[in-house]
């Protein structure tokens, strides 16, 4: 309670609720204060009512993929951990939808743990972020996470080197947060990218934090890091998700242009050619011949 009210002291929060939420039509909004009461975990997601919403959508999309592709695990990335809250965030949204899915999360993040590295060059946006922003209170964190989450303390420079290892094949990774702010830091952390292809779902969420600033642009950060990665690995792009708001009932969330996929297009399941599906037919409505009214329309 006490953290909702200072979260209501916030500026941000009111435009948030002013540009964002009130500007959608009034029946949704209607709809939404009703769900938030009565309506399921799932609807609450629909109707942006958690809590970071780009978590708890991207999310629940990756317990829906492993749930009906027999996974048990999947494996989260958080890049750039400070206090903490993201990750937690994640956790607590993770143990709702292991109830409903059955799904199990391992949550690993990322951090130096005393705060920004010193920035390299322009690229890093000194003008935003600088050496010692974001600390963290390790102890503090350690002893109030989860058993499936894990802190990898370090410069993800080093600290990445050796993780792969950490991954079974059998709990592919299904979403990376990047909140690292550097674009050098951001390039380091794109290794996690270069693994073997059975180690993450054929289409893994991304969820980048730092596009959305006024400096932020195609030149630096993390908009450049995305960029060199797409021009220099061929079966791996990271791609922004063109069509998510038009899937989504509050189309002017902010969370909506931070999501990306990040397409593996070595993955095995991306290249079976010889697969046995059952061949499909197109209806047409315009012709009358035996059989078409029974005929399926994949469209
Ligand atoms: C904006 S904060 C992350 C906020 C967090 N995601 C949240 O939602 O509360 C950025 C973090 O990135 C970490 N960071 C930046 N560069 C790093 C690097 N090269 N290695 C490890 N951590 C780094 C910093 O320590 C800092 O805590």
């Amino acid at each position: 309670m006490k953290f909702l009210i200072k979260k209501l002291q916030k500026k941000e929060i009111w435009n948030r609720v002013f540009l964002e939420r009130l500007t959608e039509p009034i029946h949704l909004n209607l709809l939404s204060l009703f769900y938030a009461v009565f309506g399921s975990y799932k609807k609450k997601i629909d109707y942006d009512l958690i809590l970071r919403p780009h978590h708890a959508y991207s999310l629940l999309k990756v317990a829906k993929y492993a749930k009906d592709n027999k996974i048990e695990t999947v494996s989260l990335l958080e890049f750039g951990v400070a206090s903490g809250a993201g990750l937690m965030n994640m956790s607590q949204i993770t143990s709702e939808l292991t109830k409903s899915t059955g799904v199990q999360f391992k949550i690993y993040g990322f951090d130096t743990g005393k705060g920004m590295p010193p920035p390299e060059s322009y690229k890093d946006h000194p003008e935003y972020y600088l050496e010692g922003d974001f600390p963290m209170n390790f102890e503090a964190l350690q002893k109030n996470l989860p058993k499936n989450v894990e802190l990898i303390i370090g410069d993800v420079r080093q600290t990445l080197q050796s993780f792969q290892a950490n991954i079974p094949p059998n709990e592919p990774i299904g979403f990376i947060s990047f909140d690292l702010d550097y674009y050098s830091s951001t390039v380091a952390a794109f290794e996690i990218l270069k693994y073997k292809s059975e180690l993450y779902l054929p289409l893994t969420y991304l969820y980048f934090d730092d596009i959305e600033l006024p400096n932020h642009n195609h030149a630096c950060g993390e908009l450049l890091a995305i960029k060199e990665f797409n021009e220099s690995n061929e079966l791996r792009k990271i791609e922004h998700h063109r069509f998510l708001e038009n899937t989504r009932i509050f189309r002017r969330a902010n969370w909506i242009k931070h999501i990306y996929f990040f397409h593996v297009l070595d993955h095995p399941k991306r290249n079976n050619l010889n697969s046995k599906i059952q061949k499909r037919v197109l209806a047409n409505p315009y012709l009358k011949f035996e059989g078409n009214e029974d005929l399926q329309d994949v469209n």
